[in-house]
């Protein structure tokens, strides 16, 4: 049976080593001493196509899988992740992985809500082709990040004015998210006991373009937030909210505001 006891640091294969969350979790890694390979297309890995994942996971024991494609799309979300996901399973048949810990978002997986955000479809895709598979794995469900609020800023502009969601989650920092992935793949332990579902969010429950509208005061310039209500969707109802055991992340969004401005 497969087994990361104490004084025994897995080898860990962190793929979309390069984003916003996996560059994080590679330093996390590294700080607490794990060898540590670095998997993204910039470095020479195609997780969609397969190309050069055998050679990326040999005498890795455990992946954490930060991989995203940018979409609003239901079909290419779904494609992507299970695609990516399937990929991921074989390569770690062939090779020594015993353990996958796979970050979602928090009720992607649920009807009501995915069935607003196709993006989420995917992660519920991604979700159910890994738990389905033979490898142990752990899912991580994070609520939105703050930098969120930051993105949507830049995606739908019209003029002086950017579109954002009133989306209402307990969001978080990116950074408390990366240490929280980084300690559900270190846990020590039989893989097969481990827990397969662990749950993070922020300390306050937050609207996403109230977040994003701070976020643009105090960054300074001409950019407005026209707050778009989805009051009737479970985006915006309560359904991003966690559901029965999470941990709660410290740090409050203005605090993280005035460190990273
Ligand atoms: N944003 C949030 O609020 C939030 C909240 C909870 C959970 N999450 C989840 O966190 C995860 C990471 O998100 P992120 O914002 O950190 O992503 P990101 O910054 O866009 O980074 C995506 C990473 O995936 C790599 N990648 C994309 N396609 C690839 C492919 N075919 N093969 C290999 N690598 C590929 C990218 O590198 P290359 O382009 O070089 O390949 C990059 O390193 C996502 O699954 C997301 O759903 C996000």
């Amino acid at each position: 049976m497969e087994s990361t006891g104490e004084g025994e640091r897995p080898k860990v294969a962190v793929l979309g080593a390069t984003g916003q969350l996996g560059a994080r979790v590679v330093a996390h890694l590294r700080d607490r001493g794990v060898d540590v390979v670095e998997v993204s297309r910039g470095q020479g890995t195609d997780v969609y196509s397969g190309e050069g994942l055998d050679a990326a996971f040999d005498g890795v024991s455990t992946v954490v899988d930060c991989l995203h494609l940018a979409t609003l799309s239901r079909k290419h979300a779904v494609d992507f992740f299970s695609t990516t996901a399937r990929n991921v399973l074989a390569a770690a048949r062939r090779t020594a992985v015993s353990r996958i810990v796979c970050v979602t978002i928090i009720n992607a997986r649920e009807p009501e809500v995915h069935r607003w955000m196709g993006y989420y479809a995917g992660k519920a895709a991604q979700e159910q082709t890994y738990r389905a598979g033979p490898i142990p794995v752990t899912v991580v469900a994070s609520a939105q990040w703050y930098e969120l609020a930051e993105t949507l800023l830049s995606q739908i502009r019209i003029g002086p004015l950017s579109a954002v969601p009133g989306m209402r989650s307990r969001p978080l920092a990116a950074e408390e998210a990366a240490a929280f992935v980084v300690d559900r793949a270190l846990e020590p332990g039989d893989v097969a006991t481990l827990d397969h579902e662990a749950v993070i969010a922020g300390p306050e429950v937050r609207d996403m373009a109230e977040l994003a509208r701070a976020i643009a005061e105090r960054r300074g310039g001409r950019r407005k937030v026209l707050r778009v209500s989805v009051s009737f969707t479970a985006l915006g109802n309560g359904g991003l909210l966690p559901r029965g055991n999470c941990t709660t992340a410290p740090t409050r969004f203005e605090d993280w505001l005035r460190v990273t401005s």
